[in-house]
């Protein structure tokens, strides 16, 4: 056969361990195919849940399961499970996946690694007649990114109880379509209280993804172990105050929402700055001003917030100062606020078996691997909840993300996918 395979060339005393062969064409080629299933046209990539581009992207990969044998399983939300059985089945699972939706003007990268490299390391550990003991399921989650909903990590917060049937229900997108909607839609339907897993579902779980920083570049290192996951919390605020004529109302007499919240946004962005802490961000990545007309002062703005940290103690006093600052601004401007919490989530710390194991892999392979922070949130933060968790982290150009030219290259993903399928050996027995 001609195909490519980026095997390992390292001797080890443990022959049967690297004995894993990636095969790069195979992976790529599924890439760029998930990569068509997009609102927008390449290099960009728009795939919102539940939209007609996200299951498309969901019947691609479900066929690819299949066609590896893996059984398969969704639940009323629509996380994916594809199960290679163990030899002992009373075990918890080892689980690897990421997600395939991605937010708006994105790349090709963010999440797909993870599901399509998952899919890759797994048809390797079988190609090299290995038999795992515990089952090893991919899962790519429900909605991790918050485009529709504004809930981030919607499948992994749900299956780990952190989100009730009841809240889940009553969440609506900015068109007023509910959830029980869009999922009929896509194809989904039953009970969501069949989402939570059960105590033990899970023995462990790991996730590849891309770095989506530039650290690992920087320093020419292959491999990213991660040691913990910064703490998201995600606002709605609205502003409140008076429209008027923007020719007849003369500036002291205006309560102009959009002034007031730009004011708001600068604060924040001073608060994170001089946090102390430099592992503070902050971002305000939607506003939306009404009426939305170049002679109407604006009565209303609409702003969603993002505030991350590694410590939850420095993310929760910047967002403290924070609100007593718009409360001063809109005081001394005569405004209202309106605030709607999206989600608001501790750091998750990795385990540190699952951490050596990557390291360990990785050295196996001669690659050099780091220990490092996410400052980007994955359904790692929630599976962590349900059984010991890390993930791998792989560079990508320049550390972009979120945009149409993230990218990392065949070898670094292969790199990525070796080190998964090593580590889900380990884990596996
Ligand atoms: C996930 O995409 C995040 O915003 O960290
Ligand atoms: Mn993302
Ligand atoms: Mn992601």
């Amino acid at each position: 056969m001609n195909r490519p395979l980026i095997s390992t060339t390292k001797t080890s005393t443990d022959i049967a361990i690297v004995n894993i062969e990636i095969n790069s064409d195979r992976l790529q080629e599924e890439i760029e195919t998930l990569a068509n299933f997009s609102e927008v046209s390449a290099p960009a990539v728009t795939r919102v849940l539940f939209s007609d581009e996200d299951v498309a992207a969901r019947n691609f990969l479900r066929d690819r399961c299949r066609e590896v044998g893996l059984e398969i399983r969704e639940d009323p939300i629509g996380n994916m499970f594809a199960t290679w059985p163990g030899t002992d089945r009373s075990l918890g699972a080892v689980g690897t996946g990421s997600h395939t939706d991605a937010i708006p003007n994105a790349g090709k990268y963010d999440g797909v690694v993870g599901v399509l490299g998952g899919l890759e390391a797994i048809r390797a550990l079988k190609e090299s007649c290995y038999q795992p003991r515990h089952d090893i399921t991919l899962i790519p989650f429900t909605a991790e990114e918050p485009t529709r909903f504004n809930a981030g990590c919607l499948g992994s917060r749900m299956m780990c109880g952190a989100v009730t049937p009841e809240k889940a229900l009553s969440l609506m997108d900015k068109e007023g379509v509910c959830l029980d909607e869009w999922r009929n839609r896509a194809g989904y339907s039953g009970d969501l209280a069949e989402v939570q897993c059960r105590e033990g579902d899970f023995s462990a779980f790991v996730e590849l993804h891309i770095e989506q920083g530039p650290e690992l570049e920087e320093a020419k290192e292959d491999i990213g172990a991660v040691t913990a996951i910064a703490a998201p919390a995600g606002y709605g605020l609205r502003i409140l105050g008076e429209g008027g004529h923007a020719g007849a109302v003369l500036m002291p007499k205006r309560q102009d929402a959009f002034m007031g919240a730009a004011e708001i946004a600068l604060a924040l962005e001073m608060l994170a700055k001089n946090s102390g802490s430099p592992d503070t961000v902050a971002t305000i990545g939607v506003v939306e001003v009404l009426p939305g007309a170049i002679n109407g002062i604006p009565n209303e703005t609409r702003l969603e917030i993002d505030v991350r940290d590694i410590s939850l103690e420095s993310r929760d006093k910047v967002l403290e100062d924070f609100r007593a600052k718009v409360t001063e601004i809109c005081e001394r401007r005569q405004l209202r606020q309106v605030w709607t919490e999206f989600n608001c989530d501790p750091p998750a710390t990795c385990a540190p078996h699952i951490v050596d194991a990557v390291e360990t892999a990785s050295a196996e392979f001669g690659l050099k691997c780091r220990r490092m922070v996410s400052r980007a949130y994955h359904d790692a933060v929630f599976m962590a909840r349900l059984a010991p968790t890390a993930m791998i982290f792989i560079p990508c150009y320049k550390g972009y993300s979120h945009r149409p030219d993230e990218y990392s290259s065949p070898q670094e993903i292969a790199n990525g996918v070796k080190v998964l399928a090593h580590t889900l050996k380990t884990l596996a027995g």
